[in-house]
């Protein structure tokens, strides 16, 4: 136990840059056993503005966290890909991945983060799916979860949301009917 807490302390997190790509598309590689490994980099390398973070552990980047602006909300996120190496997983890492990029995410000004994933996970970060229940999207449900980064930002919005395209054709995110 004392060496898990270890490892948690001894970990660091920070905004990724272009030196750190490859070790991140490694990373999703062993975490995502299809196409979607190559999510990232095609989003980081794409049209629409990203920010993407790494937890680091003796100079190894053990975890990932990318949020990219979707077109609907004002200044709104959606969080994917996030993922720790198996090895480093359920000693907190995640947990705190997660609040290093919100935090960043607020600081740059994002108003609202969505994310399709387990509530279990999210809603300690204050996600939750009726929050989300403005956004007409095919990933609409009790998994589609959002997060108001400044306060009431998606009250009085409603309407369609869509992801990049790069969700869609890799099979991320349900199509569009
Ligand atoms: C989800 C993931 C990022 C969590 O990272 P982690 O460093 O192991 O998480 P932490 O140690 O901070 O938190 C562990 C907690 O999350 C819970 N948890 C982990 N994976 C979960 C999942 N898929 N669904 C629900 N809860 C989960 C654990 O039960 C634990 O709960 P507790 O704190 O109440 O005991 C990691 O398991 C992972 O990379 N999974 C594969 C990729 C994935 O599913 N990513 C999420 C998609 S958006």
């Amino acid at each position: 136990m004392s060496d898990r807490n270890g490892i948690a302390a001894r970990t660091s997190y920070r905004e990724s840059g272009p030196a750190d790509l490859a070790a991140i598309q490694a990373l999703e590689s062993i975490v995502y056993a299809n196409a979607a490994a190559g999510l990232s980099a095609g989003l980081i390398n794409g049209q629409d503005e990203t920010l993407s973070c790494v937890a680091e552990l003796d100079g190894q980047i053990i975890g990932h966290i990318l949020m990219v602006e979707v077109t609907g909300p004002d200044r709104a996120l959606a969080l994917a890909p996030h993922a720790i190496l198996p090895a480093w997983r359920d000693m907190q890492i995640g947990t705190e991945l997660v609040r290093f990029a919100l935090d960043l995410a607020r600081r740059r000004d994002w108003h609202s983060v969505f994310v399709f994933g387990q509530p279990d996970y999210f809603c300690r970060f204050g996600f939750r799916s009726d929050t989300a229940d403005c956004a007409e999207t095919p990933a609409q449900g009790s998994r589609f979860l959002a997060l108001e980064l400044r306060q009431a930002a998606l009250a009085g919005w409603s309407g369609r949301l869509d992801y990049p395209q790069a969700f869609v054709e890799l099979a991320v995110m349900p199509r569009r009917q």
